[in-house]
């Protein structure tokens, strides 16, 4: 191989590798927001996140239909969303915001799928946060064509493990989980006992009936893309039902 070939060999592997493997293509759907007091939704939602001021998803949130929502597996999952083909209501330049699913959109078959029905089956819908939808298109719009994609989730802290349920039920609500942000398995171990699997009960709110008071928690979680990380010891032996302990972070 000559240097010129040599040269142009190594420039397209450098541009291959430039390349993320997971970015997805761009697909469409529709958005509309829901209109807020205070700019950000903080209701609990479909997916257990409570207050979202707590979990920092905030203002960065939306309400996925049926067809995104996957029986709230998408859950915590980010999603760059613009909006496109419309000239008087996306704002110039398409720029893109990056959410957070925290909820569920119900489909409403009183109404058409072309007017109103927006999160029946099979439409792919984006209920934002009114702040949310500023940043991609004018507030007057009621509903906007859009693209979104599958982009990985940047979190602050590492992951978050909020305990809840009583002496004979076990639950364990993971958020702030980064990379693809969602979780698909979750196992967790007191001091005394294995690694137990635990059922997912909705949204990312994960169950089990071992008991477990008493004893330090480790957990494992498994997201969506098949890694797995494994934090150990989160929870203290004197662990509270409310209370929320960070683990690592992917
Ligand atoms: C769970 O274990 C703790 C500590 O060993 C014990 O005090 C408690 O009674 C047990 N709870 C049940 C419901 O068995």
């Amino acid at each position: 191989m000559g240097a010129v070939q040599v040269t142009v060999f190594f420039l397209i592997l450098l541009q291959t590798c430039k390349i993320p493997a997971e970015d997805e293509e761009w697909k469409s759907a529709t958005a509309t927001y829901t209109k807020e007091t205070d700019g950000s939704i903080i209701v609990e939602g479909a997916c257990g996140y409570g207050d979202l001021h707590k979990v920092s998803y905030g203002r960065y949130s939306a309400g996925l239909s049926t067809m995104l929502f996957n029986r709230g597996s998408t859950c915590g999952a980010c999603f760059e969303v613009r909006c496109v083909d419309h000239i008087l209501w996306c704002l110039a330049g398409s720029p893109s915001v990056i959410l957070t699913a925290t909820d569920f959109c119900p489909p409403n078959y009183g109404l058409s799928s072309d007017y109103g029905g927006w999160c029946n089956i099979p439409k792919e819908h984006f209920e934002m946060s009114e702040a949310a939808f500023a940043e991609i298109a004018e507030r007057r719009a009621d509903i906007v064509p859009v693209q979104y994609r599958r982009v990985k989730c940047e979190r602050r802290g590492g992951l978050r493990f909020t305990m809840s349920g009583s002496s004979h039920f076990y639950q364990v609500l993971v958020t702030n989980v980064g990379m693809d942000g969602e979780v698909i398995a979750m196992k967790i171990k007191g001091s005394k006992t294995g690694w137990i699997p635990m059922a997912r009960n909705w949204g990312q709110n994960w169950q089990c009936n071992v008991n477990l008071t008493g004893q330090p928690l480790s957990f494992e979680v498994t997201t969506s893309s098949r890694k797995t990380l494994t934090s150990y010891n989160v929870a203290p032996a004197n662990w509270q039902f409310g209370q929320t302990y960070q683990g690592k972070q992917f």
